[in-house]
């Protein structure tokens, strides 16, 4: 089958089947283009609760699919690759959380939702980079144990009079974008604004003119009087950005900020999901009932 012919077949098989597909602002341009939602994580999440379906089938990674079942249970969540994890996510674990929560008893644990469900089940509430500062805000305590992305956690402790603890996690795509980086394609375009992501280093966020999620650089770029703009995060956004203000030009700040992970969802992948519903992504109930009290949490407080 070529491209055109596994399209209409997946188009068929969504109606059929009462399926939407779901895909994150790093999805393959292709994929974004057949999916009924794109978003950054937040979107994401609330989409799992509000659209009105039997199946989702999830462009994403793996917590992006658990956050969507444990939200909306009735719903069959399907991932056209059940390997597309998150390395992020596997930087904290169940035993080594319990294990840091008693050096800080009286502190929250803001978890950042990428993160498995069982480690959000062990946490106060989550976050996506587009409201971690209102969450934290949100909060009576004054100490905050953030997990598990570090550099998230440092944007976030400058934001707040809160002590914030942070855990030694990070996105390797973002983590290795330097400032080496943005200095050479800020002196290669000079009138461009650089707009980043909060999972970047701290001396790399010193430089942005703005710090946002993947949906806010999009919107931000969008409403801009400016025409040219570096990109701080990873480089499938640019799609994205493109369809949504085509008279304006996007630079990757660097061509290795790529997430094989979110690649990993392929028109013949997600094809082969629709027909056999397989992977299927659940969670025991007991976990999924403790981390959808935290996901809640989190989408009760407004960015
Ligand atoms: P957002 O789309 O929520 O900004 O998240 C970026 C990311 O790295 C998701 O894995
Ligand atoms: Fe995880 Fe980073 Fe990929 Fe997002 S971009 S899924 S945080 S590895």
């Amino acid at each position: 089958m070529n491209n055109s012919e596994i399209i209409q077949r997946i188009r068929a098989l969504k109606s059929e089947k009462n399926a939407l597909l779901l895909a994150h602002n790093y999805a393959r341009p292709e994929v974004q283009d057949i999916a009924d939602i794109v978003g950054d994580s937040l979107a994401l999440s609330q989409a799992a609760v509000d659209v009105d379906c039997d199946i989702i089938v999830f462009a994403g990674v793996h917590f992006m699919a658990e956050s969507a079942y444990i939200l909306s249970p009735q719903k069959k969540v399907l991932m056209p690759d059940a390997d597309a994890g998150c390395p992020m996510a596997d930087m904290v674990t169940v035993e080594s959380l319990r294990a840091e929560k008693k050096k800080f008893p009286n502190a929250a644990v803001v978890c950042y939702v990428n993160s498995s469900a069982a480690v959000k089940a062990e946490s106060d509430i989550c976050c996506t980079s587009a409201n971690a500062k209102e969450v934290v805000a949100s909060l009576s305590e004054d100490e905050i144990l953030f997990i598990p992305d570090k550099n998230l956690g440092r944007y976030i402790s400058l934001h707040t009079d809160k002590t914030v603890h942070f855990w030694n996690g990070h996105c390797p795509v973002h983590q290795q974008i330097t400032q080496g980086d943005v200095l050479d394609a800020k002196s290669e375009h000079p009138n461009a604004l650089f707009l980043a992501h909060p999972e970047c280093r701290p001396d790399v966020l010193e430089l942005a003119d703005g710090i946002f999620s993947t949906a806010g650089i999009i919107k931000y770029a969008a409403a801009s009087n400016e025409k040219e703009f570096i990109i701080g995060t990873e480089q499938a956004m640019i799609h994205k950005l493109k369809k949504d203000s085509p008279d304006k030009i996007f630079y990757p700040v660097s061509p290795y900020a790529y997430c094989s992970n979110m690649k990993m969802a392929t028109l013949p992948s997600i094809l082969k999901a629709l027909e056999t519903e397989n992977t299927a992504v659940t969670v025991p109930e007991d976990i999924r009932m403790r981390a959808k009290y935290a996901l809640d949490r989190m989408l009760e407080v407004l960015p």
